[in-house]
C-alpha cells in the first residue's frame, strides 16, 4: 500500500463507499491556501529550532511553493483530507528522506484547527467589509429620507408617523451591533492552535509564539487538549451569522410587503426581480424571497454545529471534521446575502408620495391628540386615551366640536372649556408635525435623525479603521512569510 497514512498500522484499503464516506476532500478547498501558509510557517519554525537541517527545509518550502502554484485540483482526492494528500504530493516531489519531515512535532488535529481559522478569519474580515458596505448604502439613504414620512408600524398595524429615515436607520443599526458582534468573535478565531499536535502538545522544542505571529495569530492557544478539540468559535460566528441573516431576513420580508400592490411603498430594480414562466405581467421579488429563506439555511447551519459539537467527549475526535462544511456554506451564504441586500437597497425606487398618503391613514396621529389634550387641557393621559378611543370609532380626522361632545359624556365637561384650540387639534393631527415633536434622543424628529446619522457616521468611521487594521495585520504578517520563504528556497 503506498498511502503514506494506512501504509503501517492498516493492512487494506478502504473501499469507494468507505472513502467518499470519510473523505473531507471537497470542503478542504475551503482551506488549501490555508493549509500551505501553516506547513511554511512550520517548516520555517521547525528548521530554526534546528529539529530539521536547513537543506530539508530548503526543500520542503520549495515543495510547497510548487503546490501552492499547482492548486488544490492536482492533489489526490482518494486520500482522507487535505493534509494528508499535500504531504503525500510532498513526498513525492521531494522524496520522503526531506518531506517525511514536515510533520514533525505536529498532528493534522492542531493543523486543521489552525486551517480552519486562518480561513475564517479571511471570510470574517471579507464579511466585515461587505457589512461596512452594507451601512453606508443604509446611512446614505437614511439622510436622503430624514423628511419623507411614513407610516410606522406595530402588530403590521398602522400605529404613528414617522420617517423613512428612521425606519431605515433602526435596521442600519441592527447591522452595526451585528458588526460589533463579528469583531469581538475574530478575536476569538485569530488564536492559534498549531504545535497543541495530536492534544498533548509534542516532545520538540518546538516554538509555538514564532509559527502563530507568522501567521497572523495573535497569540497562541494556550492548552494544547482546549485547542484541537474546541470549535466554540464556529458556533460563536454562526451565532453571529444567524442573527446577520435574522435582520436582512426582516428587512427582506418588509421589502416584499412593501412591493406588493397594497402597499406600493417601493419597487425593486428589475436586476433583483424575477418573472412568472405564465403569468406576464408578473414582478416578483424573488432576491428579497430567496434571502428569506436562506436565513433558514444558516440558522440550521448553528443547530448542525451546536448538534455536533455537544456530546464530544475531550480532546479530538472525527465528528469534528462534519463541522467545517456548515461554517464554509453559513459564512458564504451571509456574506453574499448582505452584498445582495446592499445592491438591493442602492436601486431602490421609493414611491415618498405613497408613503406620505399613508403616514396618516388608520388615524396614526390619534397618540399625538391624546398627548395634546393631556397637555393643554390638563386632562389624566389615561382618560385622554378613552376620549381619542372613543373618537376614533367615528372618524379619523375629528374636529373639535366632536372632541367635546366625547369629552363631556366621558368627563361632564368640554375640553375646550379647559384651553384645547382648534389649531391645536389641527398641530396634533398633522403627520409633519408630529414627527417634528418626537426630538428626544433616538426619535424620527429631522433635526434630531440629522444628529444620529452624524454620531452613526463618526462611528463607522472608527469601525472602519479597526477593520483595516486587522486585515493589514493579516496582509502584512503572510507577506511576511511568503518573502521569507522565498529566501530560506
Ligand atoms: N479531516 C480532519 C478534520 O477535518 C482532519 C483531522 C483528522 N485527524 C484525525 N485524527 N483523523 O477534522
Amino acid at each position: 500500500m503506498s498511502d503514506i497514512l494506512r501504509r503501517g498500522r492498516l493492512s487494506k484499503s478502504p473501499g469507494e463507499e468507505m472513502r467518499a464516506y470519510t473523505s473531507s476532500m471537497e470542503a478542504d478547498k475551503w482551506i488549501f491556501e490555508a493549509d500551505v501558509f501553516v506547513d511554511m510557517a512550520h517548516t520555517l519554525m521547525l528548521q530554526e529550532q534546528e529539529i530539521i537541517s536547513e537543506e530539508d527545509c530548503s526543500k520542503i518550502l520549495s515543495g510547497l511553493l510548487q503546490i501552492k502554484e499547482e492548486g488544490m485540483d492536482t492533489l489526490d482526492f482518494s486520500y482522507e483530507d487535505i493534509h494528508i494528500s499535500l504531504e503525500s504530493r510532498l513526498i513525492d516531489l521531494i522524496g520522503e528522506e526531506a518531506g517525511g519531515r514536515m510533520h514533525s512535532g505536529r498532528s493534522r488535529n492542531d493543523e486543521v484547527a489552525t486551517c480552519i481559522r486562518f480561513a475564517l478569519r479571511g471570510e470574517l474580515l471579507s464579511l466585515l467589509e461587505d457589512l461596512m458596505k452594507l451601512e453606508t448604502t443604509l446611512t446614505t439613504l437614511a439622510s436622503d429620507h430624514i423628511n419623507t414620512l411614513m407610516p410606522g408600524f406595530t402588530h403590521l398595524q398602522h400605529a404613528q408617523p414617522t420617517t423613512f429615515a428612521h425606519h431605515l436607520a433602526a435596521h442600519a443599526d441592527a447591522f452595526e451591533r451585528d458588526i460589533a458582534r463579528i469583531i469581538s468573535a475574530y478575536e476569538r478565531v485569530n488564536i492559534c492552535p498549531l504545535g497543541s499536535a495530536a492534544f498533548a502538545s509534542t516532545g520538540f522544542p518546538i516554538n509555538r509564539y514564532v509559527t502563530a505571529e507568522r501567521l497572523g495569530f495573535s497569540n497562541p492557544m494556550t492548552n494544547s487538549m482546549d485547542a484541537v478539540s474546541s470549535r466554540d468559535f464556529l458556533i460563536e460566528c454562526a451565532a453571529a451569522f444567524s442573527n446577520i441573516m435574522i435582520n436582512l431576513s426582516r428587512m427582506a420580508e418588509e421589502l416584499i410587503l412593501w412591493s406588493s400592490q397594497e402597499f406600493n411603498f417601493v419597487e425593486l430594480d428589475d436586476t433583483y426581480a424575477s418573472t412568472s414562466s405564465i403569468m406576464p405581467q408578473k414582478k416578483n421579488p424573488d432576491t428579497a424571497e430567496l434571502m428569506r429563506g436562506k436565513s433558514g439555511t444558516v440558522v440550521g447551519s448553528l443547530a448542525a454545529l451546536m448538534t455536533i459539537c455537544k456530546g464530544l467527549p475531550l480532546s479530538y475526535n472525527r465528528d469534528l471534521q462534519e463541522a467545517t462544511p456548515h461554517i464554509i456554506k453559513s459564512v458564504n451564504v451571509t456574506d453574499a446575502s448582505v452584498r445582495m441586500m446592499t445592491g438591493i437597497m442602492e436601486t431602490l425606487t421609493i414611491h415618498e408620495e405613497v408613503m406620505k398618503t399613508q403616514s396618516v391613514a388608520g388615524f396614526t396621529t390619534a397618540t399625538e391628540l391624546a398627548d395634546t389634550m393631556v397637555r393643554d387641557a390638563g386632562i389624566p393621559f389615561r382618560t385622554a386615551h378613552q376620549i381619542v378611543g372613543t373618537l376614533s370609532r367615528m372618524t379619523t380626522t375629528p374636529s373639535l366640536k366632536e372632541i367635546d361632545q366625547v369629552s363631556s359624556d366621558v368627563l361632564g365637561y368640554k375640553l375646550s372649556e379647559k384651553g384645547l384650540t382648534k389649531e391645536a387639534v389641527a398641530g396634533a393631527l398633522d403627520p409633519l408635525g408630529n414627527v417634528e415633536r418626537r426630538l428626544v434622543v433616538g426619535g424620527p424628529a429631522p433635526i434630531q435623525m440629522r444628529d444620529d446619522l452624524t454620531d452613526k457616521k463618526r462611528r463607522l468611521a472608527a469601525l472602519q479603521k479597526e477593520i483595516w487594521a486587522m486585515d493589514l495585520a493579516v496582509e502584512r504578517a503572510l507577506e511576511n512569510l511568503t518573502e521569507e520563504v522565498k529566501t530560506k528556497i
